[in-house]
């Protein structure tokens, strides 16, 4: 039951029960042996908050401004595919949650509600996730579309240039359009709610892509999407023309390096997502957090610094903004909620990640999310 979750593990567990196990598994799963997955979490034990007592703090204010969007948290959440397979309202619920939290929502390129929707219904800052493509018309048509819905922020991924190994998707035949192998079709039997959801709701689209690929009659899928389309030769000077094309807010996620990060202010990025796509790209790469503070030292002063991989705690949070991240981006902490309940769901979690955060705050001693700094943060 929903009102039974209290944290990450109750959501998880509740999304497991509702979802046919290849979508749960392709939520939960990361690459290879999932080891910079697990290390994601992992790594926020390397260090320990170190509070100050007696500041005085009587209100605690968790605003913030991250490339140029007002924010009521110093959360948002992070452009994720295929949110209606997780439960029919989608992205919907999604961005009704990020609104209610007066928090930035990112639509991804593989969302199922969109951009225009999305920017019409929700008042609420937006970022559109973008996929480079080798076709660079396709580009400029599809960065003209967001600039006409308004999309605060431009979002380009570039840790993807091809799929990551998911080695639990090949297991169950996880693959969009589905192509299920028997084990697979035998847990979505023994999900039928989720079944009779799926079918009673709007068909299943992509309509961030729906002109361009053809998911319906099976012949084009998901994986063509990335070995047919997508351009894994994109360079910085592709993106240097983006970053003009686009004028306006805009930021490259999946940066793991300080000379990358560099690189990003020099083609007049305005800010960069420290991620590793959640453990699901490069498995086997250093997790976000540990090298949050080197690229911060190298490029805190000039570019938005976000973060995201491996948060499940208000204590996360807190650990990234101390050592100098802006803000912070949520995945499958609230996937796994989205699955439990849709947008109650995304809800209950929201609220208690903002009870979790302000009562750290009080307990570290600080009332602005600028107070926390590298003093409250102690390596082992
Ligand atoms: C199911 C799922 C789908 C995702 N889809 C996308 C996507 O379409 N585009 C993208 O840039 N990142 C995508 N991500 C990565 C997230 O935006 C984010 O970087 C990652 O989930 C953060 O790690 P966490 O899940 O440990 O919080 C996806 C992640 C998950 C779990």
């Amino acid at each position: 039951m929903l009102r039974d979750c209290f944290n990450y593990h109750d959501f998880r567990k509740l999304a497991k029960g509702r979802l046919p196990g290849p979508i749960f598994n392709y939520i939960d799963g990361g690459a290879d042996d999932e080891v910079t997955m697990r290390r994601n979490s992992e790594a926020f034990q390397s260090c320990d908050l170190i509070p100050q007592v007696l500041t005085g703090v009587k209100d605690v204010d968790l605003s913030v401004e991250v490339m140029g969007q007002k924010l009521d948290l110093p959360v948002y959440l992070s452009p994720t595919a295929l949110q209606r397979l997780f439960h029919h309202r989608g992205e919907r619920a999604t961005a009704g949650a990020a609104q209610k939290f007066g928090t930035m929502f990112g639509v991804s390129s593989l969302g199922t509600v969109s951009m225009e929707e999305i920017a019409r219904q929700y008042d609420t800052p937006q970022v559109y996730q973008f996929y480079f493509h080798k076709d660079r018309g396709l580009n400029n048509a599809m960065m003209q579309r967001a600039k006409e819905s308004n999309v605060n922020v431009m979002m380009l991924t570039v840790d993807s240039i091809t799929g990551g190994n998911r080695e639990r998707d090949l297991r169950t035949g996880f693959s969009i359009p589905f192509k299920l192998n028997l084990q697979g079709l035998w847990q979505f039997a023994t999900r039928p709610m989720w079944g009779i959801n799926y079918l009673t709701h709007e068909k299943f689209s992509l309509p961030q892509l729906d002109a361009h690929i053809d998911m319906g009659n099976g012949a084009s899928s998901i994986g063509d999407y990335f070995t047919n389309m997508l351009d894994p030769s994109m360079n910085w000077k592709d993106v240097e023309e983006m970053v003009k094309f686009w004028g306006g807010e805009f930021c490259l996620k999946g940066i793991m390096s300080a000379d990358d990060a560099k690189r990003a202010v020099d083609i007049g990025c305005t800010g960069i997502v420290i991620s590793n796509h959640g453990g699901r790209q490069l498995d086997g790469s250093r997790s976000s957090f540990d090298q949050l503070a080197e690229i911060v030292d190298a490029v805190g002063d000039k570019i938005d610094v976000i973060f995201d991989s491996g948060i499940q705690r208000g204590t996360h949070v807190l650990k990234a903004l101390a050592l100098g991240a802006k803000a912070v981006g949520l995945g499958r902490y609230y996937l796994f909620a989205l699955a439990a309940a849709g947008q109650p769901g995304v809800e209950r979690a929201m609220k208690l990640l903002v009870a979790e955060i302000e009562r750290d705050m009080r307990l570290m001693g600080c009332s602005k999310i600028s107070d926390l700094n590298r003093d409250h943060i102690r390596f082992r």
